[in-house]
């Protein structure tokens, strides 16, 4: 029997169902947000200022209270009731709560809601995360909790936008999220195949998210810094709602879309600079930002340094989710916002505007970022200004002189089946015959020790070896492979052209396995002392065609799921997109002769006058090199 298979994940129609009731699900928890702080500012307004803002922090408090104390019980609890009920209840108890609130008019009930609609909420959440590995196959998994997470925050600010045009078109504030959790309790009624209950608990708790980081100290470093950009955006949502339910709206949509496109854009920005630095850097940003905001005026002024301020705090958050590798920082994320915005709102209130309780966040989270930058940096000693500036030049700053070699290095890297084998041979083989030493070599195993290495790296066998011993054998065998072989033929003079180098790693141990790519590259700069390629070929070919190209018995590299090769293909782009310079990338689709002559072509220019064997005659072959 053949099974057919989805393209795509929202392919799957019950799945595409669930995500989008996940969908009209989180819009409707956004806009309620929105409508209970701007509720509680208005029905205390009477009051004056200080109890508005009092009031505001009492609704966020209300639902921080209630991530803490049912989030952990939400996972639990919630694989034991029937899914499908558990999310229909939440949904029409959440649209009930949402539409009493504007009739009952009362403080009180503002913020009983707030605490109901949160402890609906988490539930609600823990019972559509189970339900999505029932509807996705295992291979497909990670992706449909990317989407997952793409909703939970990426109908912020649709949601802000919505909020704004609601209210001011009239009372409409709490419409939207009514509408929307009716939307997805429709949804959720035609849902099929969900199933009644146990399964594993998908939800982590705050506290194991917050420990899902390790004690690596680079890791609570990132940590650190994400959270710090959290507390800037809660202190800047916490306040605004006391500007008014528009401005409220506009701010919070305005930090929403600079936090898209930061996400977005964030690994295309300065890709010349280390990324542990850009994080840093971004975090300072942010606070700066911040610092800024609670000084200016004008509105508009302040709409686009919060476009800013999101931008920067995305950049943060791709870079720092993609060290982290995962979204388990997002309940901690969403109980710092919380907790950080029940405490400025009270505070402006407390000093009588938003001004000094906005500077102080400004300021601690600038001290935050520079801390964690601390931390977290990669290439100590290197001045960071100098790397800045020449990463805004395009460039790659680098410090000191790089040892010089007589030899040229030149590396092969590409997935499985990308046919960069063939072309190193080809590529050694067209160089030998202009009368060039050229040495041809490949890892893992091209040394004695180096095939034992070998024997036990590719043992389809070895499935139980941890990533780090894994990264650390691959290392093993490019010491030896530097020291024995590439080394001395550089120092006379040679070619070298090796197929796979320091990037295998990378992309591999790195993007591949869970581990941190800082570290990586450290251990490999350490086992190579730093010998880089002058030249890296790339030859991208997509897994989906390479991985059909092999032939006999899958090694234990070769059988990882098709993600993994993604996932190694993508870091081999990132790695030569950011130093162009030593990069050439060839599509591996292309016809066989087509890339040789590109890889030919870009190989010239770095090639030196041959130093021929005395028996060869050179005079025929000068031409060709430079021709
Ligand atoms: P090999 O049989 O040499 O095949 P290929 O033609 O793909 O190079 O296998 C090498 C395998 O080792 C390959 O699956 C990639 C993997 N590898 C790493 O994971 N990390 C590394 O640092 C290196 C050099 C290779």
């Amino acid at each position: 029997m053949t099974v057919r298979r989805p393209a795509h994940v929202l392919d799957i129609s019950s799945f595409r169902r669930l995500w989008m009731a996940m969908s009209a699900s989180s819009l409707g928890d956004w806009l309620t947000l929105l409508a209970l702080t701007v509720l509680a500012a208005q029905v205390t307004a009477a009051n004056g200022y200080q109890s508005q803002a009092a009031a505001v922090g009492g609704v966020f408090l209300a639902k921080l209270l209630a991530a803490l104390l049912l989030g952990p019980l939400a996972g639990p609890i919630g694989v034991r009731l029937d899914r499908r009920m558990t999310m229909l209840v939440a949904d029409l108890a959440r649209l009930a709560l949402v539409a009493s609130v504007p009739l009952a008019g009362s403080y009180t009930w503002v913020v009983a809601a707030a605490f109901l609609v949160e402890c609906a909420a988490l539930f609600r959440g823990a019972a559509s995360d189970t339900t999505v590995p029932a509807l996705v196959p295992t291979e497909r998994l990670e992706e449909a909790t990317r989407l997952g997470v793409l909703v939970t925050y990426g109908t912020a600010p649709v949601a802000a936008l919505l909020f704004t045009v609601l209210t001011a078109a009239g009372q409409w504030m709490v419409a939207g999220s009514a509408l929307a959790y009716l939307v997805s309790a429709t949804l959720v009624f035609t849902l099929r195949g969900v199933p009644r209950r146990g399964g594993a608990v998908a939800t982590p708790s705050v506290l194991e998210g917050w420990r899902a980081v390790g004690a690596d100290r680079r890791a609570r470093g990132v940590r650190a810094g994400l959270l710090a950009t959290v507390a800037a955006g809660g202190a800047l949502v916490g306040v605004s709602v006391l500007a008014g339910a528009v401005a409220y709206g506009v701010v919070v949509g305005a930090l929403g879309v600079g936090v898209a496109i930061g996400l977005f854009f964030g690994s295309r920005v300065l890709t010349q600079l280390s990324r542990l630095r850009l994080l840093g850097v971004s975090v300072v940003a942010v606070g700066a930002a911040l610092g800024v905001i609670a000084l200016v005026g004008d509105r508009s002024v302040v709409v686009m340094l919060t476009v800013a301020l999101g931008l920067c705090a995305g950049v943060a958050w791709r870079v720092g989710l993609d060290v982290l590798r995962g979204a388990f920082m997002e309940p901690v994320a969403r109980v710092t916002l919380l907790l950080v915005a029940a405490v400025v709102a009270p505070a402006a209130g407390l000093t009588g505007g938003a001004v000094l309780a906005l500077l102080a966040v400004g300021g601690l989270v600038m001290v935050g970022g520079a801390l964690a930058l601390r931390r977290v940096d990669d290439r100590k000693g290197v001045s960071l200004s100098e790397d800045l500036l020449a990463a805004l030049r395009g460039e790659r700053y680098t410090p000191g002189d790089v040892e010089e070699v007589p030899g040229v290095f030149i590396a092969f890297e590409g997935g499985e089946g990308s046919g960069k084998t063939t072309q190193s041979r080809l590529l050694a083989i067209w160089l030998r015959d202009q009368g060039y030493d050229v040495v041809q070599t490949r890892e893992p195993g091209s040394t004695k020790i180096g095939m034992r290495l070998r024997a036990i790296l590719l043992d389809a066998a070895e499935k139980g070896l941890s990533p780090r011993a894994e990264a650390l054998l691959y290392a093993a065998d490019r010491a030896e492979h530097v020291e024995k072989v590439i080394g001395p033929a550089l120092e006379r003079g040679a070619l070298v052209i090796t197929d796979r180098y320091v990037d295998s790693s990378l992309a591999y141990q790195g993007a591949g396995r869970s581990l941190d790519p800082a570290d990586v590259a450290d251990v490999n700069a350490w086992a190579t002392k730093g010998l880089l390629p002058r030249l890296t070929v790339l030859i991208d070919t997509p897994p989906s065609i390479g991985l059909t190209r092999l032939g006999g018995a899958a090694d234990r590299i070769e059988s990882e799921p098709l993600d993994f090769h993604e996932r190694v293909r993508k870091e081999f782009r990132k790695l030569a997109a950011a130093a162009p310079e030593r990069y050439l990338v060839v599509d591996g689709t292309l016809p066989l002769d087509e890339i040789s002559r590109t890889v030919q072509d870009r190989v010239r220019d770095i090639l030196p006058d041959p130093v021929p064997s005395e028996s060869e005659d050179i005079t025929g072959t000068m031409p060709a090199i430079r021709d």
